[in-house]
């Protein structure tokens, strides 16, 4: 994450476990505080509904993925992507591969129906492994973000949504302008989960502008 880390690990340690979502988490049996943002993001915005195909980049550990194909239901499709391993959830279509790379992008590909499938949604919760270099962070950051898009515009349904993790600072107002080409609406969304000293902010967009 891009939060600003306390300086020793006690601190880090303490912080997390006062966490209000951490907490949550393990009481609804979430495996990640993370899925609260994207309920909170879903509780304005609708994202999901039963019956849709949903793209979920950068899974692990789950939590989005636990949610979101409950949502999707029987009649869905949820298929999940992440370097790292993620334990098995029942209806998730899990890919462990590397996004950025042609082979994890092209399992996915296979996975939502081929070249000409399109999906209802595409979230990405991607984040590199941070270097404490902020521009080196951002770079890292950004390139993912591109490709989530990329694979967003031309996978996505004429009123389909992609929602994206990005950090403010370098390379956000590029990377706005970009989506605003490709996308009718576009909208920052900064959810209460995601910790205020954090740079992280989510960029929804809807309505592709060339379908
Ligand atoms: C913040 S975590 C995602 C948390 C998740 N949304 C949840 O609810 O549990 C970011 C994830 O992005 C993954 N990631 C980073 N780069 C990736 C890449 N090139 N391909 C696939 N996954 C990637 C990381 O391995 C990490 O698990």
């Amino acid at each position: 994450m891009a939060s600003a880390r306390p300086k020793n690990s006690r601190d880090w340690v303490q912080r997390h476990l006062s966490d209000p979502y951490v907490k949550r988490a393990q009481v609804d049996g979430f495996r990640s505080r993370s899925v609260y943002k994207l309920t909170e993001i879903h509780a304005k915005e609708k994202l999901v509904k039963p019956g849709m195909t949903v793209v979920d980049l950068g899974s692990a550990p789950g939590g989005w993925s636990q949610w979101g194909v409950k949502e999707v239901g029987a009649t869905g499709k949820f298929v999940a992507i992440d370097l790292l391993e993620m334990e098995p959830i029942a209806g998730v279509h899990f890919i462990q591969a590397d996004f950025s790379e042609s082979a994890g992008l092209n399992a996915v590909i296979e996975a939502i129906g081929g070249e000409n499938a399109k999906v209802d949604l595409v979230i990405s919760d991607m984040a590199p492994n941070l270097t404490g270099v902020v521009i080196t962070d951002q770079a890292r950051l950004f390139t993912l973000g591109e490709l989530a898009m990329e694979f967003a515009v031309k996978f996505l349904k004429p009123n389909g949504v992609f929602l994206v993790k990005v950090f403010q600072g370098v390379g956000f107002e590029p990377y706005v302008k970009t989506l605003r080409a490709n996308f009718k609406h576009v909208a920052a969304k900064k959810p209460d989960a995601s910790r205020s000293e954090s740079r992280e902010t989510y960029l929804m967009a809807r309505d592709l502008k060339i379908p």
